[in-house]
């Protein structure tokens, strides 16, 4: 379980005695935001789109790595990216982690959902206007082909949560969404689920049980120990598989030059 959090752990390791060694004195602190440089409607923050050669998008390449390898051992192509409570970086770590494996990973076809049917963001962080989306899937009330979208980055597709429905955790739990992602496993390679906190509601525990693993996203200097154990013990519950942690809100000093030649 530990394997994603201790390759990040390393990686970030190895860079900073880097860094460290090349140059103590002029340091920038790094910072989350990237620079937009092509006009899109895209959030900034989504840096393996506008950067997909800084270190943050580096990390999303390590983490896509190790999901690769843990792949080999057993099949893993349905993931959910979940935390124990909210605003923890769920989203937009979903996000950059299904554009880093688009890029890389040779063809191969990356389905990002938003299974956050309750305050779904997905489309926003990446600027389009949701139609219907797996909420409408799921109770039959469009077609599939209705609902997926593409957003101009080759060998991504996106399905948006859709309306927000009166009884998320019943649509989630319900046979109809196990036989669509059934369906959808034949047509995608990967499919990355986004979705909302474990503690609060119960959705990700059932959409975590339809997957072959769960990773939690945990907010560094905010989400307690404590709170992380509680949400671990709910996932179990839930029949969940966790595969690993990803820590948020990491700060890095990094020396200007060096940022620029990442
Ligand atoms: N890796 C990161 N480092 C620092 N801040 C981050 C990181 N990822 C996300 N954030 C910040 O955390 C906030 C919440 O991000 P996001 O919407 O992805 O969280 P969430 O867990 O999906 O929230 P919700 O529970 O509301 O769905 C945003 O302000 C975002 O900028
Ligand atoms: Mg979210």
């Amino acid at each position: 379980m530990g394997k994603i959090t201790d390759a990040l752990r390393k990686a970030a390791e190895e860079r900073m005695a880097r860094l460290e060694k090349l140059d103590s004195k002029s340091e920038v602190r790094y910072q989350f935001i990237a620079q937009k440089t092509v006009d899109s409607k895209i959030d900034p923050r989504i840096v393996t789109f506008y950067e997909p050669s800084c270190p943050i998008a580096e990390q999303f390449r390590i983490l896509r790595t190790n999901l690769l390898a843990l792949n080999a051992q057993r099949p893993l192509h349905i993931i959910t990216i979940t935390s124990s409570i909210n605003g923890e970086g769920k989203t937009i770590t979903s996000i950059n982690l299904a554009i880093s494996m688009a890029q890389d990973l040779n063809k191969k076809q990356i389905l990002l959902i938003d299974a956050d049917l309750r305050r779904s963001k997905v489309n926003k962080y990446l600027g389009f206007e949701q139609e219907a989306g797996l909420s409408e899937l799921i109770t039959g009330r469009i077609n599939t082909e209705d609902a997926f979208v593409s957003i101009g980055i080759n060998n991504l597709t996106i399905l948006s949560a859709g309306k927000p429905p009166q009884n998320p955790a019943e649509l989630l739990g319900s046979v109809k969404f196990k036989n669509l992602l059934n369906v959808l496993k034949e047509k995608y390679d990967y499919i990355i689920l986004d979705s909302p906190p474990v503690i609060p509601v119960t959705d990700a525990g059932l959409i975590g049980a339809q997957s072959d693993g769960v990773i939690m996203v945990i907010q560094a200097g905010r989400t307690q120990r404590g709170v992380v154990s509680h949400a671990q013990g709910l996932l179990k519950q839930a029949q969940a598989k966790l595969l690993g942690y990803i820590l948020t809100n990491i700060q890095y000093h990094i020396p200007a030059y060096i940022y620029r030649y990442l």
